[in-house]
Protein backbone atom coordinates (compact mmCIF):
# COMPACT_ATOMS: atom_id res chain seq x y z
CA UNK A 1 0.00 0.00 0.00
CA UNK A 2 1.17 3.78 -0.97
CA UNK A 3 2.29 5.88 2.16
CA UNK A 4 0.08 8.74 2.21
CA UNK A 5 0.94 9.76 6.12
CA UNK A 6 2.64 12.76 4.92
CA UNK A 7 -0.28 13.57 2.42
CA UNK A 8 -3.00 13.25 4.17
CA UNK A 9 -2.76 16.54 7.15
CA UNK A 10 -3.81 18.32 3.69
CA UNK A 11 -6.70 16.66 3.23
CA UNK A 12 -10.15 17.20 5.46
CA UNK A 13 -11.16 13.59 6.54
CA UNK A 14 -14.72 12.55 4.58
CA UNK A 15 -16.99 10.52 7.15
CA UNK A 16 -18.40 7.85 5.10
CA UNK A 17 -22.15 6.78 5.34
CA UNK A 18 -23.02 3.72 6.51
CA UNK A 19 -25.83 1.93 4.43
CA UNK A 20 -29.52 2.47 6.50
CA UNK A 21 -28.49 6.33 6.35
CA UNK A 22 -27.78 6.61 2.77
CA UNK A 23 -31.05 6.66 1.51
CA UNK A 24 -31.71 9.87 3.73
CA UNK A 25 -28.94 11.23 2.99
CA UNK A 26 -29.64 10.85 -1.06
CA UNK A 27 -32.69 12.87 -0.29
CA UNK A 28 -31.30 15.90 1.70
CA UNK A 29 -29.01 15.92 -1.45
CA UNK A 30 -31.78 15.76 -3.67
CA UNK A 31 -33.09 18.95 -1.98
CA UNK A 32 -29.29 20.62 -1.62
CA UNK A 33 -28.15 19.57 -4.77
CA UNK A 34 -26.76 22.34 -5.89
CA UNK A 35 -24.66 23.44 -2.58
CA UNK A 36 -23.17 20.06 -2.05
CA UNK A 37 -21.98 19.87 -5.59
CA UNK A 38 -20.42 23.53 -5.27
CA UNK A 39 -16.94 21.86 -5.52
CA UNK A 40 -14.73 25.31 -5.01
CA UNK A 41 -16.56 25.70 -1.21
CA UNK A 42 -14.57 24.43 1.57
CA UNK A 43 -17.53 21.79 2.29
CA UNK A 44 -16.35 18.40 0.08
CA UNK A 45 -18.93 16.04 -1.16
CA UNK A 46 -19.32 12.58 0.81
CA UNK A 47 -17.87 9.77 -0.28
CA UNK A 48 -19.63 6.32 0.12
CA UNK A 49 -18.46 3.40 0.58
CA UNK A 50 -21.28 0.96 -1.70
CA UNK A 51 -20.97 -0.43 -5.16
CA UNK A 52 -22.37 1.81 -8.11
CA UNK A 53 -25.27 -0.67 -8.80
CA UNK A 54 -26.07 0.35 -4.47
CA UNK A 55 -25.69 3.91 -5.22
CA UNK A 56 -27.78 4.11 -8.11
CA UNK A 57 -30.49 1.99 -6.62
CA UNK A 58 -30.15 4.69 -3.28
CA UNK A 59 -30.61 7.57 -5.34
CA UNK A 60 -33.73 6.66 -7.23
CA UNK A 61 -35.17 5.55 -4.15
CA UNK A 62 -34.33 8.70 -2.78
CA UNK A 63 -36.83 10.14 -5.18
CA UNK A 64 -39.85 11.68 -3.18
CA UNK A 65 -42.64 11.09 -6.07
CA UNK A 66 -45.03 13.78 -4.39
CA UNK A 67 -42.02 16.38 -4.53
CA UNK A 68 -42.15 19.18 -7.24
CA UNK A 69 -38.31 19.77 -6.97
CA UNK A 70 -37.59 20.21 -10.29
CA UNK A 71 -33.43 19.21 -9.85
CA UNK A 72 -34.92 15.99 -8.26
CA UNK A 73 -34.78 13.75 -11.02
CA UNK A 74 -32.04 15.40 -13.00
CA UNK A 75 -29.08 12.80 -14.53
CA UNK A 76 -26.32 12.17 -12.30
CA UNK A 77 -23.16 10.41 -12.46
CA UNK A 78 -21.92 8.03 -10.10
CA UNK A 79 -18.23 8.37 -9.51
CA UNK A 80 -16.05 4.76 -8.11
CA UNK A 81 -13.36 6.95 -6.96
CA UNK A 82 -11.99 2.80 -5.93
CA UNK A 83 -11.70 2.64 -9.58
CA UNK A 84 -9.26 5.21 -10.05
CA UNK A 85 -6.77 4.61 -7.01
CA UNK A 86 -7.40 0.42 -9.01
CA UNK A 87 -5.72 2.64 -12.55
CA UNK A 88 -3.21 3.87 -10.47
CA UNK A 89 -2.28 0.80 -8.52
CA UNK A 90 -2.40 -0.85 -12.36
CA UNK A 91 -0.11 1.86 -13.82
CA UNK A 92 2.67 1.43 -10.50
CA UNK A 93 2.77 -2.45 -11.33
CA UNK A 94 2.90 -2.03 -14.74
CA UNK A 95 4.82 0.87 -15.62
CA UNK A 96 7.14 1.65 -12.58
CA UNK A 97 9.38 3.51 -14.06
CA UNK A 98 7.36 5.94 -15.67
CA UNK A 99 5.68 9.23 -13.41
CA UNK A 100 1.77 10.15 -14.39
CA UNK A 101 1.43 13.36 -14.77
CA UNK A 102 -3.08 13.34 -15.18
CA UNK A 103 -4.18 14.90 -17.51
CA UNK A 104 -7.00 17.03 -15.94
CA UNK A 105 -8.53 18.60 -18.93
CA UNK A 106 -10.17 15.10 -19.36
CA UNK A 107 -11.98 14.80 -16.19
CA UNK A 108 -11.16 18.00 -13.66
CA UNK A 109 -13.56 16.65 -10.89
CA UNK A 110 -12.51 18.19 -7.78
CA UNK A 111 -12.44 14.96 -5.89
CA UNK A 112 -10.27 13.12 -8.52
CA UNK A 113 -7.92 15.39 -8.41
CA UNK A 114 -7.73 15.33 -4.69
CA UNK A 115 -7.00 11.46 -4.26
CA UNK A 116 -4.51 11.58 -7.52
CA UNK A 117 -2.71 14.44 -5.61
CA UNK A 118 -2.66 12.24 -2.35
CA UNK A 119 -1.65 9.52 -4.54
CA UNK A 120 1.30 11.57 -5.42
CA UNK A 121 1.02 11.54 -9.61
CA UNK A 122 1.93 14.86 -11.00
CA UNK A 123 -0.47 16.50 -13.35
CA UNK A 124 -0.80 17.92 -17.29
CA UNK A 125 -2.17 21.38 -17.08
CA UNK A 126 -3.78 22.98 -20.23
CA UNK A 127 -4.06 26.28 -18.79
CA UNK A 128 -3.60 29.30 -16.35
CA UNK A 129 -7.79 28.23 -14.25
CA UNK A 130 -6.02 24.45 -14.79
CA UNK A 131 -2.47 25.30 -12.94
CA UNK A 132 -3.93 26.96 -10.29
CA UNK A 133 -6.85 24.37 -9.39
CA UNK A 134 -3.79 21.98 -8.52
CA UNK A 135 -1.79 24.62 -7.09
CA UNK A 136 -4.68 24.87 -4.72
CA UNK A 137 -4.69 21.89 -3.41
CA UNK A 138 -0.99 22.48 -2.15
CA UNK A 139 0.62 20.46 -5.20
CA UNK A 140 4.16 21.51 -5.15
CA UNK A 141 4.50 23.06 -8.59
CA UNK A 142 7.50 20.79 -9.94
CA UNK A 143 4.44 18.48 -10.22
CA UNK A 144 3.11 20.44 -12.80
CA UNK A 145 4.19 20.12 -16.77
CA UNK A 146 2.18 22.64 -18.79
CA UNK A 147 1.37 20.78 -21.07
CA UNK A 148 0.48 23.31 -24.09
CA UNK A 149 3.01 24.24 -26.87
CA UNK A 150 0.70 27.37 -27.34
CA UNK A 151 0.14 29.58 -24.19
CA UNK A 152 -1.55 33.10 -23.57
CA UNK A 153 1.54 35.65 -22.79
CA UNK A 154 -0.20 35.65 -19.42
CA UNK A 155 -0.27 32.21 -18.87
CA UNK A 156 3.26 31.90 -19.08
CA UNK A 157 4.05 34.95 -16.74
CA UNK A 158 1.59 33.24 -14.45
CA UNK A 159 3.72 29.73 -14.69
CA UNK A 160 6.75 32.05 -14.02
CA UNK A 161 5.30 34.18 -11.11
CA UNK A 162 3.56 30.54 -9.57
CA UNK A 163 7.39 28.37 -10.28
CA UNK A 164 5.48 25.90 -12.74
CA UNK A 165 8.75 25.14 -14.82
CA UNK A 166 8.29 22.54 -17.02
CA UNK A 167 6.40 23.59 -20.60
CA UNK A 168 5.87 21.98 -23.81
CA UNK A 169 6.59 24.09 -27.31
CA UNK A 170 7.11 23.61 -30.81
CA UNK A 171 7.83 26.14 -32.79
CA UNK A 172 10.08 29.00 -32.54
CA UNK A 173 7.26 32.12 -32.03
CA UNK A 174 6.91 30.45 -28.75
CA UNK A 175 10.38 30.15 -27.82
CA UNK A 176 10.89 33.65 -28.18
CA UNK A 177 7.65 34.34 -25.85
CA UNK A 178 9.13 32.01 -23.31
CA UNK A 179 12.34 33.88 -23.41
CA UNK A 180 10.54 37.48 -22.67
CA UNK A 181 7.92 35.90 -20.11
CA UNK A 182 9.30 33.26 -18.52
CA UNK A 183 13.17 32.75 -19.24
CA UNK A 184 14.34 29.79 -16.74
CA UNK A 185 11.73 27.75 -17.66
CA UNK A 186 12.50 23.96 -18.54
CA UNK A 187 11.75 23.46 -21.81
CA UNK A 188 10.14 20.42 -23.46
CA UNK A 189 10.02 19.96 -27.33
CA UNK A 190 7.10 18.64 -28.49
CA UNK A 191 7.43 16.47 -31.54
CA UNK A 192 4.93 15.03 -34.17
CA UNK A 193 4.44 11.23 -34.33
CA UNK A 194 2.21 9.32 -36.22
CA UNK A 195 -1.08 9.42 -34.57
CA UNK A 196 -3.24 7.52 -37.79
CA UNK A 197 -4.35 4.91 -35.59
CA UNK A 198 -5.76 6.98 -32.85
CA UNK A 199 -9.28 8.39 -32.94
CA UNK A 200 -8.15 11.84 -32.00
CA UNK A 201 -5.41 13.01 -34.26
CA UNK A 202 -3.55 15.39 -32.14
CA UNK A 203 -1.00 15.79 -34.75
CA UNK A 204 -3.03 18.19 -36.70
CA UNK A 205 -2.59 20.89 -34.42
CA UNK A 206 0.47 19.95 -32.53
CA UNK A 207 3.79 19.01 -32.76
CA UNK A 208 7.08 19.50 -34.39
CA UNK A 209 7.86 17.54 -37.26
CA UNK A 210 10.80 15.57 -37.06
CA UNK A 211 12.61 18.40 -39.74
CA UNK A 212 11.69 20.97 -37.93
CA UNK A 213 14.19 20.00 -35.11
CA UNK A 214 17.24 21.56 -35.15
CA UNK A 215 16.05 24.68 -36.41
CA UNK A 216 13.70 24.79 -33.32
CA UNK A 217 17.25 23.53 -31.20
CA UNK A 218 19.49 26.50 -32.76
CA UNK A 219 16.81 29.05 -31.76
CA UNK A 220 16.16 27.71 -28.27
CA UNK A 221 20.09 27.70 -28.47
CA UNK A 222 20.57 31.47 -29.42
CA UNK A 223 18.10 32.30 -26.48
CA UNK A 224 19.69 30.71 -24.15
CA UNK A 225 16.87 28.55 -23.33
CA UNK A 226 17.13 25.38 -21.35
CA UNK A 227 15.50 22.04 -23.60
CA UNK A 228 15.19 19.60 -21.11
CA UNK A 229 13.68 16.98 -23.03
CA UNK A 230 11.23 15.40 -25.63
CA UNK A 231 7.39 14.66 -25.61
CA UNK A 232 4.83 13.50 -27.69
CA UNK A 233 0.94 12.19 -27.89
CA UNK A 234 0.19 9.53 -30.35
CA UNK A 235 -3.12 10.71 -30.04
CA UNK A 236 -6.44 10.22 -27.69
CA UNK A 237 -7.95 6.64 -27.94
CA UNK A 238 -5.28 5.50 -29.66
CA UNK A 239 -5.50 1.70 -30.79
CA UNK A 240 -2.14 0.55 -32.35
CA UNK A 241 0.13 -0.16 -29.41
CA UNK A 242 3.17 0.24 -31.74
CA UNK A 243 2.47 3.61 -32.03
CA UNK A 244 4.29 4.16 -28.10
CA UNK A 245 7.26 2.11 -29.28
CA UNK A 246 7.75 3.96 -32.42
CA UNK A 247 7.14 7.41 -30.62
CA UNK A 248 9.91 6.75 -28.50
CA UNK A 249 11.94 5.63 -31.10
CA UNK A 250 11.72 9.08 -32.76
CA UNK A 251 12.21 10.66 -29.28
CA UNK A 252 15.34 9.00 -29.35
CA UNK A 253 16.71 10.55 -32.34
CA UNK A 254 15.55 14.03 -31.13
CA UNK A 255 17.50 13.24 -27.85
CA UNK A 256 20.75 12.22 -29.67
CA UNK A 257 19.95 15.41 -32.28
CA UNK A 258 20.14 18.02 -28.68
CA UNK A 259 23.60 16.96 -28.53
CA UNK A 260 25.00 18.74 -31.71
CA UNK A 261 23.22 21.93 -29.91
CA UNK A 262 24.60 21.75 -26.43
CA UNK A 263 21.42 20.08 -24.82
CA UNK A 264 22.47 16.96 -22.98
CA UNK A 265 18.65 15.66 -22.39
CA UNK A 266 17.38 14.25 -19.43
CA UNK A 267 13.61 14.23 -19.97
CA UNK A 268 11.04 11.98 -21.45
CA UNK A 269 7.28 12.67 -21.52
CA UNK A 270 5.39 9.45 -23.81
CA UNK A 271 2.30 11.45 -23.24
CA UNK A 272 -1.37 10.49 -23.33
CA UNK A 273 -3.38 7.96 -25.04
CA UNK A 274 -3.64 5.17 -22.83
CA UNK A 275 -6.67 2.92 -22.99
CA UNK A 276 -9.08 2.67 -20.12
CA UNK A 277 -9.74 -0.10 -18.01
CA UNK A 278 -13.06 -1.20 -19.35
CA UNK A 279 -10.92 -2.16 -22.98
CA UNK A 280 -10.72 -6.47 -22.73
CA UNK A 281 -9.55 -6.51 -26.04
CA UNK A 282 -7.49 -4.87 -29.25
CA UNK A 283 -5.64 -2.55 -27.43
CA UNK A 284 -4.92 -2.84 -23.64
CA UNK A 285 -3.19 -1.46 -21.10
CA UNK A 286 -0.93 -4.22 -20.75
CA UNK A 287 -0.26 -4.55 -23.99
CA UNK A 288 0.82 -0.60 -24.54
CA UNK A 289 2.78 -0.94 -20.99
CA UNK A 290 4.72 -3.91 -22.29
CA UNK A 291 6.02 -2.27 -25.62
CA UNK A 292 6.22 1.26 -24.62
CA UNK A 293 8.16 0.00 -21.25
CA UNK A 294 10.62 -1.94 -23.14
CA UNK A 295 11.41 0.38 -25.49
CA UNK A 296 12.43 3.03 -23.02
CA UNK A 297 14.31 0.60 -20.92
CA UNK A 298 16.28 -0.35 -24.34
CA UNK A 299 16.47 3.29 -25.82
CA UNK A 300 17.18 5.58 -22.43
CA UNK A 301 19.47 5.18 -19.38
CA UNK A 302 18.11 5.51 -15.50
CA UNK A 303 19.41 9.31 -15.77
CA UNK A 304 16.62 9.93 -17.82
CA UNK A 305 13.56 10.65 -15.74
CA UNK A 306 10.26 9.50 -17.71
CA UNK A 307 7.04 10.70 -17.08
CA UNK A 308 3.43 10.58 -18.97
CA UNK A 309 0.17 12.34 -19.37
CA UNK A 310 -2.72 9.68 -19.30
CA UNK A 311 -6.12 11.41 -18.81
CA UNK A 312 -8.50 8.65 -20.25
CA UNK A 313 -6.96 5.85 -18.62
CA UNK A 314 -7.61 7.19 -15.16
CA UNK A 315 -11.14 7.86 -15.36
CA UNK A 316 -13.08 6.51 -18.07
CA UNK A 317 -14.33 3.37 -16.43
CA UNK A 318 -14.77 5.06 -13.35
CA UNK A 319 -17.71 7.05 -13.70
CA UNK A 320 -21.53 6.53 -14.78
CA UNK A 321 -24.48 8.34 -16.05
CA UNK A 322 -27.94 7.54 -14.83
CA UNK A 323 -30.48 9.47 -17.27
CA UNK A 324 -34.24 9.56 -16.88
CA UNK A 325 -36.20 8.82 -19.66
CA UNK A 326 -38.82 12.36 -20.16
CA UNK A 327 -40.53 11.58 -22.78
CA UNK A 328 -41.03 8.90 -25.41
CA UNK A 329 -42.88 9.44 -29.23
CA UNK A 330 -44.09 6.32 -31.14
CA UNK A 331 -43.17 6.32 -34.52
CA UNK A 332 -46.85 6.44 -36.26
CA UNK A 333 -46.41 7.48 -39.58
CA UNK A 334 -43.87 6.02 -42.50
CA UNK A 335 -42.11 9.72 -43.10
CA UNK A 336 -41.61 10.13 -39.67
CA UNK A 337 -40.40 6.35 -39.10
CA UNK A 338 -37.79 7.19 -41.87
CA UNK A 339 -36.26 9.85 -40.74
CA UNK A 340 -35.78 8.58 -37.17
CA UNK A 341 -34.20 5.70 -38.88
CA UNK A 342 -31.92 7.66 -40.78
CA UNK A 343 -28.63 7.46 -39.73
CA UNK A 344 -26.56 11.26 -39.22
CA UNK A 345 -25.85 11.78 -42.65
CA UNK A 346 -29.72 11.18 -44.01
CA UNK A 347 -29.09 7.55 -45.26
CA UNK A 348 -31.46 4.67 -44.59
CA UNK A 349 -31.54 0.84 -45.83
CA UNK A 350 -34.61 0.38 -47.54
CA UNK A 351 -34.58 -3.45 -45.91
CA UNK A 352 -33.70 -2.16 -42.75
CA UNK A 353 -36.20 -2.98 -39.58
CA UNK A 354 -37.82 0.60 -38.66
CA UNK A 355 -37.28 2.57 -35.21
CA UNK A 356 -40.56 2.08 -33.38
CA UNK A 357 -39.72 4.45 -29.87
CA UNK A 358 -38.17 7.72 -29.80
CA UNK A 359 -36.90 8.05 -26.41
CA UNK A 360 -35.50 12.09 -24.86
CA UNK A 361 -33.53 11.71 -21.65
CA UNK A 362 -32.17 14.92 -19.85
CA UNK A 363 -28.68 14.94 -20.54
CA UNK A 364 -27.11 14.78 -24.37
CA UNK A 365 -24.96 15.98 -26.86
CA UNK A 366 -24.95 19.48 -25.27
CA UNK A 367 -24.45 18.19 -22.05
CA UNK A 368 -22.69 14.85 -21.25
CA UNK A 369 -22.74 13.43 -24.73
CA UNK A 370 -20.47 15.50 -26.30
CA UNK A 371 -17.96 12.43 -25.89
CA UNK A 372 -19.96 11.19 -29.34
CA UNK A 373 -18.98 14.37 -31.37
CA UNK A 374 -15.71 15.84 -29.91
CA UNK A 375 -13.90 12.26 -28.28
CA UNK A 376 -15.71 9.92 -31.15
CA UNK A 377 -17.20 7.53 -28.72
CA UNK A 378 -20.57 5.69 -28.94
CA UNK A 379 -22.23 5.17 -26.04
CA UNK A 380 -24.72 2.25 -24.98
CA UNK A 381 -27.42 3.15 -22.76
CA UNK A 382 -29.19 0.20 -20.42
CA UNK A 383 -32.07 0.02 -18.45
CA UNK A 384 -31.28 0.81 -15.43
CA UNK A 385 -35.15 1.42 -14.37
CA UNK A 386 -38.47 0.04 -15.34
CA UNK A 387 -41.81 -0.81 -14.50
CA UNK A 388 -40.93 0.04 -11.30
CA UNK A 389 -38.18 -2.20 -10.39
CA UNK A 390 -34.40 -1.51 -10.63
CA UNK A 391 -32.90 -3.46 -13.24
CA UNK A 392 -28.78 -2.60 -13.46
CA UNK A 393 -26.69 -4.96 -15.26
CA UNK A 394 -29.61 -7.15 -16.08
CA UNK A 395 -29.17 -10.18 -18.42
CA UNK A 396 -32.48 -10.90 -18.98
CA UNK A 397 -33.08 -7.60 -20.14
CA UNK A 398 -30.94 -9.04 -23.33
CA UNK A 399 -34.49 -11.11 -24.33
CA UNK A 400 -36.50 -8.86 -23.23
CA UNK A 401 -35.27 -6.25 -25.80
CA UNK A 402 -35.46 -8.11 -28.58
CA UNK A 403 -39.43 -9.05 -28.00
CA UNK A 404 -40.80 -6.09 -27.05
CA UNK A 405 -39.31 -3.09 -27.68
CA UNK A 406 -37.75 -3.27 -30.64
CA UNK A 407 -35.89 -0.44 -32.54
CA UNK A 408 -35.31 2.85 -30.23
CA UNK A 409 -33.25 6.32 -31.11
CA UNK A 410 -32.32 8.14 -27.91
CA UNK A 411 -32.15 11.66 -28.08
CA UNK A 412 -30.74 14.60 -25.59
CA UNK A 413 -33.52 17.37 -24.22
CA UNK A 414 -32.43 20.38 -26.25
CA UNK A 415 -34.22 21.37 -28.81
CA UNK A 416 -31.93 20.75 -31.87
CA UNK A 417 -32.26 17.34 -33.77
CA UNK A 418 -27.90 17.19 -33.69
CA UNK A 419 -29.04 16.14 -29.91
CA UNK A 420 -28.62 12.13 -30.58
CA UNK A 421 -27.99 9.64 -28.60
CA UNK A 422 -28.10 6.61 -30.66
CA UNK A 423 -30.00 6.70 -34.16
CA UNK A 424 -30.72 3.01 -33.58
CA UNK A 425 -30.43 0.56 -30.38
CA UNK A 426 -32.45 -2.37 -29.20
CA UNK A 427 -34.10 -1.26 -25.95
CA UNK A 428 -37.64 -3.12 -24.75
CA UNK A 429 -40.78 -1.05 -23.98
CA UNK A 430 -40.03 2.11 -21.49
CA UNK A 431 -42.12 4.74 -20.54
CA UNK A 432 -41.66 8.79 -19.10
CA UNK A 433 -40.16 8.35 -15.83
CA UNK A 434 -37.81 5.18 -16.12
CA UNK A 435 -34.14 5.18 -16.08
CA UNK A 436 -31.47 4.03 -18.42
CA UNK A 437 -27.68 4.32 -17.66
CA UNK A 438 -24.37 4.79 -19.53
CA UNK A 439 -21.12 3.09 -18.47
CA UNK A 440 -17.37 4.48 -19.17
CA UNK A 441 -18.73 7.69 -19.36
CA UNK A 442 -15.54 9.41 -17.34
CA UNK A 443 -13.59 10.85 -20.33
CA UNK A 444 -14.52 13.64 -21.95
CA UNK A 445 -17.94 14.17 -21.18
CA UNK A 446 -18.64 16.40 -17.94
CA UNK A 447 -15.52 18.78 -18.84
CA UNK A 448 -17.01 19.85 -22.07
CA UNK A 449 -20.44 19.84 -20.97
CA UNK A 450 -22.40 23.02 -21.81
CA UNK A 451 -25.52 24.51 -20.24
CA UNK A 452 -27.10 24.88 -23.54
CA UNK A 453 -31.44 25.06 -23.87
CA UNK A 454 -30.61 25.79 -19.98
CA UNK A 455 -30.48 22.14 -19.12
CA UNK A 456 -27.63 22.07 -16.17
CA UNK A 457 -24.53 19.63 -15.83
CA UNK A 458 -25.31 16.37 -14.37
CA UNK A 459 -24.25 16.64 -10.88
CA UNK A 460 -21.35 13.86 -9.87
CA UNK A 461 -22.25 11.48 -6.21
CA UNK A 462 -19.14 9.93 -4.88
CA UNK A 463 -18.36 6.59 -4.12
CA UNK A 464 -15.30 4.27 -3.23
CA UNK A 465 -15.13 0.43 -4.28
CA UNK A 466 -12.06 0.53 -2.62
CA UNK A 467 -11.98 1.36 0.71
CA UNK A 468 -8.15 2.37 1.24
CA UNK A 469 -9.19 5.36 -0.71
CA UNK A 470 -11.07 6.54 1.89
CA UNK A 471 -7.96 7.52 4.05
CA UNK A 472 -7.51 10.27 1.39
CA UNK A 473 -9.50 13.16 1.97
C1 LIG B 1 -1.15 17.33 -24.29
C2 LIG B 1 -2.08 16.25 -23.90
N1 LIG B 1 -1.68 15.36 -22.98
C3 LIG B 1 -2.48 14.36 -22.56
C4 LIG B 1 -3.75 14.22 -23.06
C5 LIG B 1 -4.61 13.09 -22.54
O1 LIG B 1 -4.84 12.14 -23.51
P1 LIG B 1 -5.58 10.79 -23.12
O2 LIG B 1 -6.82 11.14 -22.41
O3 LIG B 1 -5.82 10.13 -24.42
O4 LIG B 1 -4.65 10.01 -22.26
C6 LIG B 1 -4.21 15.11 -24.05
C7 LIG B 1 -5.54 14.95 -24.62
O5 LIG B 1 -5.99 15.67 -25.47
C8 LIG B 1 -3.35 16.15 -24.48
O6 LIG B 1 -3.74 17.05 -25.38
Amino acid sequence: MIDISHQQKQFEVIPTLVRPTLVEALKSRVRTAAAVAATESDQLPQVQTLGVAEMLEARLNSFDPASDDAEAECAFYVADLGEVYRQHLRWKALLPRIEPFFAMKCNPDPMVLRLLASLGTGFDCASKNEIQSILDLGVDPTRIIYANPCKQNAFVKYAHTNNVRMMTFDNAEELHKIKRFHPNAQLVLRILTDDSKSLCKLGLKFGAPLDTVEGLLATARELDLDVIGVSFHVGSGCFDAQAFGEAVIRARRVFDQAIEYGYEFKFLDVGGGFPSAHVKEGITFEKVALILGQTVERLFGPEVRVIAEPGRYYVGSAFTLATQVIARRTIQSVTATAAASEDKDGNRGEDEEEVKHMYYINDGMYGSFNCIMFDHQICEPKVLFRDGEFSYDAHYMQDMQQEQGGLASVWGPTCDSIDCITSKTRLPLLESGDWMYFENMGAYTITAASQFNGFKRSEVLYTTTEKEVTYHF
